[in-house]
């Protein structure tokens, strides 16, 4: 079974509760199941670059143009999203670790999907709908916020999207850890909050490394 970890997330892990989450989470799926293959990328380490007109002219125009060939600009301002959407074709589960920042998620994770969700790649666009071109299963969510959110919060712009987005190309399995309620100086229940994440992190965790095994 192939991981992949994507991280948005630029401040170190001792100030990060997103972070511990991961560290819990990839720590138990290790001890679980040491044949799963994890890839990291690091957003901070590694940006993606916004889209441009070359980069979506390289990625869309295909569609509307019949017999388009990007010019050499065209071609190489769609190397990263080559790279990236190829790493996410091979993975059976993704892991998205990230804050809510501004009710949603930080723009670099934005950024990312916006070059990685693409047709031909990840999916194919057909006269019967969007066909998944991919093995994606499993989307797991490794989130915190200061605010505390209620199921389906309307306030909520972070797990609903993904959520979207992700059904969009076919994947409807969303596993969410979310340490809500991580403002110190409004809450006095911080700590066991985030503890109670941690858990349904490894939980998770525990469920892939059983699928993995059973899989082999
Ligand atoms: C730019 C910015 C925007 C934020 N927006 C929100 C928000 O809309 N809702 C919320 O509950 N917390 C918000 N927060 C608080 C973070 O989600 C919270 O500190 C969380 O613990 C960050 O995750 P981390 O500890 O993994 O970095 C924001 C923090 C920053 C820096």
């Amino acid at each position: 079974m192939n991981v992949l970890h994507i991280c948005a997330n630029p401040r170190p892990i001792q100030e990060s509760v997103s972070k511990q989450l991961a560290a819990a989470f990839f720590t138990r799926l290790a001890e679980k199941n040491p044949d799963v293959n994890v890839t990291n990328v690091d957003l901070y380490q590694n940006p993606p670059p916004f889209l441009t007109y070359p980069t979506f002219r390289c990625l869309y125009q295909t569609m509307v143009e019949e017999g388009y060939k990007p010019t050499t600009g065209e071609y190489n301002s769609g190397a990263y999203s080559r790279t990236q959407s190829e790493q996410l074709k091979q993975a059976d589960v993704l892991v998205l670790t990230m804050p809510m920042w501004t009710f949603s998620m930080p723009a670099i994770m934005k950024a990312w999907l916006d070059q990685v969700l693409v047709p031909h790649v990840i999916f194919e666009f057909t006269p019967e709908g969007v066909q998944p071109l991919h093995r994606l299963k499993r989307i797991v969510l490794l989130i915190a916020s200061a605010d505390r959110f209620k199921e389906n919060d309307p306030r909520d712009g972070l797990t609903r999207e993904l959520r979207a987005i992700f059904e969009f190309i076919g994947v409807s399995d969303m596993a969410i850890a979310w340490a809500d309620g991580q403002n110190l100086r409004r809450y006095d229940d911080v700590q066991s909050r985030k503890d109670m994440a941690v858990e349904a992190a490894q939980d998770i965790a525990d469920e892939i490394a059983e699928t993995a095994t059973a899989e082999t």
